[in-house]
């Protein structure tokens, strides 16, 4: 059997034989998860570019107008990227229904917890320079599980809210986004209100993409951990060699 498939199994790899067995890889994000991750990475980046175009139309093109459909194709591949990100929403909330451990923790915010709020306070110190080690994480850490909390689950939830109502008028009125989603646009006051609050949306989305890939690529470099390639191989590997594989529940947000 690979070290791969023993990881798979949530089980540990011996370091030698007849010494204690150390952990060193855990399978941690299926299949589904990973799949979920870059669909909707690539989801959000043509949303927040041709949505960037919506609000600033190109102050010109060439050629008559009439023989131009330009928006037309920016604002196509807007709803066909809409699609695609609200159908692999719906389809990762039902994983976290059906999947492991890991996959709940970005629909949970374990606001009661006080020690989860004192490893979020040194995951903080740690990414400012201030702390010495982070911890050892099997999932996410309680830093990146709230910003993900609020960034993704709500945050995504309220561009596939607000994004619906906007469809809604141009679907028409007895559309399923107009029964759905009606709604909306009277609560916020005026369609405009709605524009603004969505296009507020993608910004307060991109600050978290932009912190999020230099965490990535940061923690890969200096976590204690794998980060990067474990959301493409779902294996999270680990870097120092002493954690006896007993002692670790695959569950556990945090290993030491
Ligand atoms: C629009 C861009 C992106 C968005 C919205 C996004 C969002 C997310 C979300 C929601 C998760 C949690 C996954 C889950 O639990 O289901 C996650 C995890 C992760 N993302 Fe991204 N991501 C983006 C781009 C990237 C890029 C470009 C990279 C690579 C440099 C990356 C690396 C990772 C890694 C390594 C994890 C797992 C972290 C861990 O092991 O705890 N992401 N991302
Ligand atoms: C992360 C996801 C999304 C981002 C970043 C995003 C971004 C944007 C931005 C910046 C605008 C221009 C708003 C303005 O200033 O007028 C816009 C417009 C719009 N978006 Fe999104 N959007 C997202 C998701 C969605 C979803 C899920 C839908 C659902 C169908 C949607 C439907 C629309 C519609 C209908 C408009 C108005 C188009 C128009 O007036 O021509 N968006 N979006």
């Amino acid at each position: 059997m690979s070290p791969l498939d023993d990881a798979k199994k949530g089980a540990a790899t011996a370091a030698a034989p007849a010494t204690p067995r150390f952990l060193k890889a855990i399978y941690v994000y299926e299949v589904p998860v990973r799949i979920w991750h870059w669909v909707n990475a690539l989801a959000i980046t043509v949303l927040a570019v041709t949505g960037y175009l919506i609000a600033s139309p190109l102050p010109s093109q060439p050629g008559e107008a009439s023989a131009n459909y330009l928006m037309g194709y920016i604002r196509f591949a807007h709803f066909a990227a809409a699609y695609i990100f609200a159908i692999g929403f719906i389809g990762r909330i039902y994983w976290a229904f059906v999947g492991n451990h890991h996959s709940r923790q970005l629909f949970r915010f374990p606001f009661w917890n006080t020690a989860w709020w004192g490893e979020l306070i040194l995951e903080a110190r740690w990414y400012l320079f201030l702390a010495k080690k982070p911890k050892l994480y099997v999932g996410h850490n309680p830093l990146a599980q709230f910003a993900m909390f609020w960034f993704i689950t709500v945050g995504c939830t309220f561009m596939i809210v607000t994004g619906f109502a906007l469809y809604a008028e141009g679907a028409g009125q007895g559309s399923w986004q107009d029964k759905l989603f009606g709604w909306v646009i009277p609560l916020f006051g005026q369609s405009q209100d709605v524009h603004t609050w969505h296009h507020l949306g993608m910004w307060a989305i991109l600050l978290f993409v932009m912190v999020h890939v230099y965490a990535a690529v940061r923690e890969d470099i200096m976590s204690r951990q794998s980060i990067i390639s474990t959301m493409v191989s779902g294996v999270r590997t680990f870097k120092d060699s002493e954690i006896p594989a007993d002692e670790v529940d695959p569950n556990r947000r945090a290993v030491r």
